[in-house]
């Protein structure tokens, strides 16, 4: 059931409505979405936040991992998701490599996102050790936004995709982390891949909105991959997903039907065909018998 009633005007969606909603309990919504139609969907569909997240990668570029994709790719899609966007928060991930480096090029990078591409907060993963580094991106006018527990760019560091925040230590380090994020001023913070006892804790800790995502339901909100909630994977899905459709069926199915089609010369029928005008018929029919006449 949708919380807006029918003909209510929606209001923009920002950094401070997130906050209101957290403070009101309203739980946020957030999905990804990576190119104009589905991010226009998404945002029709009340969504609070759009996120361009670098699973562009995996989603949509067949990459293996997060790792590769580029900044100019994450521009690229983030344009087109902005094209489809009006009411919802638009996030756009920095790519592993375009904040790593010194805060300077950070800085540059999601300058970038916001300027060229139109995203209005820009996501990094890291919790206490990336602080500094977000307060300086903060400090120049674009929002950002954390992400802390399994953050898939630290794959190779991490061996694999595991929850991370099962021993004690490892509970005190994420709660430092989301602390430490609080502290520096984020627009919100994605829980990923930990324990929801966790999640619940740092959620009832920080004045920042809480995003989970396989972090349990008592974060201030969810957030999803939209080809994980439509099965448009490859790959079994991760415990937390819920398949919400199966778009890989209906395609699967609408692709079949035309080849069928097609071979067995049903498509195209003549209400799909144009015709020529009547008079042009006409004149053509003539054309052709005096043709034929004077073969005879
Ligand atoms: O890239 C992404 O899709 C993300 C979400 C999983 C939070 O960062």
């Amino acid at each position: 059931m949708s919380l807006i009633a029918a003909g209510e005007p929606r209001q923009k969606i920002t950094v401070a409505s997130l906050r209101e909603k957290k403070l009101h309990h309203q739980p946020i919504t957030c999905l990804t979405a990576y190119d104009y139609p589905s991010a226009r969907l998404v945002d029709e569909a009340a969504v609070d936040m759009v996120l361009v997240g670098d699973s562009l990668a995996q989603a949509v570029l067949g990459h293996e991992n997060t790792l590769s994709v580029t900044i100019e790719e994450m521009l690229h899609h983030t344009r087109a998701a902005r094209r489809g966007v009006k009411h919802a928060l638009l996030v756009g991930d920095m790519p592993f490599g375009s904040y790593q480096i010194d805060a300077a090029e950070a800085i540059r990078n999601a300058a970038r996102a916001v300027k060229e591409a139109g995203a209005e907060v820009v996501k990094v993963e890291g919790g206490e050790k990336r602080a500094d580094l977000i307060h300086r991106i903060i400090d120049a006018e674009i929002p950002v936004a954390g992400h802390i527990g399994l953050t898939p760019q630290s794959v190779n560091v991490m061996g694999g995709y595991r929850v991370q925040g099962k021993s004690l230590s490892a509970v005190e380090q994420l709660m430092r982390d989301a602390t430490a994020l609080d502290r520096a001023g984020v627009a919100f913070i994605v829980l990923e891949g930990i324990p929801r006892e966790v999640a619940a804790m740092i959620t009832a800790e920080v004045k920042t909105p809480t995003i989970g995502i396989g972090a349990g339901p008592d974060c201030d909100g969810q957030v999803l991959v939209i080809h994980d909630i439509l099965n448009l994977t490859f790959e079994p899905p991760a415990k937390f997903v819920h398949r919400y459709g199966d778009m890989k069926a209906l395609i699967t199915g609408a692709i079949q039907a035309f080849r069928d089609d097609v071979a067995g010369r049903h498509y195209p029928a003549d209400e799909e065909s144009y015709h020529l005008p009547r008079e042009t018929r006409t004149a053509l029919e003539t054309v052709l018998e005096r043709k034929q006449a004077m073969r005879r």
